[in-house]
C-alpha cells in the first residue's frame, strides 16, 4: 500500500481508520503536499468556492473557568473585565447583518451574569434580522440550552479542546473530558448545529493526541470544527511554552476535511495570528468559513485569549474597513464571500459514502 492510499481509505471508509494511521500522516511531512491538495479538492467538490462569513461579538470577557492556556481565565487578575449591554450587543448584531454576514456569533467567557432569560431575549431579537445565530458561551444547563434553542438559536460552538483525556485534565484541572462530551451530546439532542474543535500544539500534546481529536470530531459528526494553534499568553501558567506550528495546524484542518467533507471548518483567527498567510493557507487546504470580528474597538483589546490577535483592526462601525481586509483576503485566495446563513448541507444523510 502506498503512503498516499490512506487518503482514499479516509474518504471511502472513514470509520475503519485507526488513530495510529492518522498519527502516521501527521508525523510524515512528505505527505503534506498531497494531503493539502486532496483536502482542497474535497472542499471544492462539496462546497465549491463559497466562504461563509460569521460575524463575531465578544460580548463579555468575564469567565468562571480557569483553563491553563487562556488569557481571560478567572485567575488572571491583570485582565480589565467588561460586559456589553443588551443594546450594545443588538446594535453590533445589526451592523453585522448590514455588512453581509449571514451569521451572528455571540461569544463570551463562561459568564453566568447573562442568565437564561437575557440570552433568550438577545437571541430572539437578533433572529428578527434574518440571520443565523450561534452561541459560544460555554457549559450551561440543559434547561438553558433548551430555552435558547426555543428562542431561535441555531448553532452552538463548544470546542472539545483536546480529546486526550489526560491532557484535558492537565489543562483543565477542575474538569473532565467526559463532562465536555456530555454537554456536546445535550446540544446535539436539542438539534443545534454543533461545533467542536481543538487547540494544536498544547504542551505534551503529540501526534497521537491530535489523531484522537480528528477521530473524535468525525465520530461525533461535528457540524463545525474550529482548529487553531496554541499561542502562549504571558499571564497564564503556560506563558513560557512553545506555540503550536502553522504546518501541523494546517495538517489537522486538511485531515478533518477528509473525514468531514460537508462540515463547516473556519480558517481561524489564531492561525492568522501566528502567520500572516495562515488564514489564506487554511482556505487552500480545506477551510470554508471566516469569522470576522465585530466586537466594538473599545472592548476588543480586552478579549485576549492569546496575545497579538490579528483582528484588532479588522472591522468596526467607526472605520468600516471590514470589506478591505477580510473580503480581500478571501478574494485574493481565489474564493467568494457569500451572504448565505451557511448551514451544513449534508451530502450523505447516512454518512455511508464519500466520493
Ligand atoms: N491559544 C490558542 N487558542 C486559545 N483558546 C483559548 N486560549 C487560547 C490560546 N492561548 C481557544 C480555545 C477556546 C477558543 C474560544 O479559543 O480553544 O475554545
Amino acid at each position: 500500500m502506498s503512503k498516499k492510499d490512506i487518503f482514499q481509505k479516509i474518504l471511502k471508509k472513514p470509520a475503519s481508520v485507526s488513530v495510529e494511521e492518522v498519527a502516521r500522516v501527521l508525523e510524515d511531512d512528505s505527505l503534506n503536499e498531497p494531503l493539502f491538495e486532496i483536502a482542497n479538492e474535497v472542499r471544492n467538490l462539496y462546497l465549491g468556492k463559497d466562504v461563509y462569513l460569521r460575524g463575531i461579538i465578544e460580548f463579555s470577557n468575564y469567565c468562571r473557568n480557569d483553563c491553563l492556556y487562556c488569557g481571560i481565565r478567572s485567575s488572571n487578575s491583570k485582565v480589565s473585565r467588561y460586559r456589553m449591554s443588551v443594546d450594545e450587543i443588538l446594535n453590533t448584531a445589526k451592523f453585522i447583518a448590514e455588512n453581509g454576514c449571514g451569521t451572528v456569533v455571540l461569544q463570551s467567557g463562561e459568564d453566568p451574569f447573562y442568565n437564561d432569560e437575557m440570552i433568550a431575549e438577545i437571541v430572539h431579537r437578533i433572529k428578527k434580522l434574518d440571520v443565523a445565530v450561534t452561541l459560544s458561551i460555554g457549559e450551561r444547563s440543559f434547561k438553558e440550552y433548551k430555552t435558547w434553542r426555543e428562542a431561535g438559536a441555531d448553532r452552538y460552538l463548544m470546542r472539545h479542546e483536546t480529546a486526550d483525556e489526560e491532557l484535558y485534565k492537565q489543562v483543565h484541572p477542575a474538569d473532565d473530558f467526559n463532562i465536555r462530551k456530555r454537554h456536546l451530546e445535550m446540544l446535539k439532542q436539542l438539534d443545534y448545529e454543533v461545533g467542536t474543535g481543538c487547540i494544536v500544539g498544547l504542551p505534551h500534546q503529540d501526534d497521537l493526541s491530535l489523531a484522537k481529536d480528528i477521530l473524535f470530531t468525525y465520530e461525533f459528526d461535528s457540524d463545525m470544527v474550529g482548529i487553531g494553534p496554541f499561542i502562549p499568553h504571558p499571564d497564564t501558567p503556560l506563558g513560557k511554552e512553545k506555540p503550536g506550528s502553522l504546518m501541523k495546524t494546517l495538517k489537522v484542518i486538511a485531515l478533518t476535511r477528509l473525514f468531514l467533507p460537508d462540515s463547516n471548518i473556519p480558517a481561524t483567527t489564531a492561525l492568522g495570528t501566528i502567520d500572516p498567510r495562515g488564514r489564506r493557507l487554511a482556505l487552500n487546504c480545506g477551510a470554508n468559513v471566516i469569522m470576522p470580528n465585530f466586537t466594538p474597538v473599545s472592548y476588543r483589546p480586552r478579549f485576549t485569549l492569546y496575545p497579538n490577535k490579528v483582528c484588532i483592526f479588522e472591522s468596526d462601525a467607526q472605520c468600516g474597513d471590514f470589506r478591505d481586509s477580510i473580503r480581500d483576503l478571501i478574494e485574493t485566495a481565489g474564493y467568494k464571500a457569500v451572504e448565505s446563513q451557511g448551514f451544513r448541507r449534508r451530502v450523505h444523510e447516512n454518512n455511508s459514502r464519500r466520493i
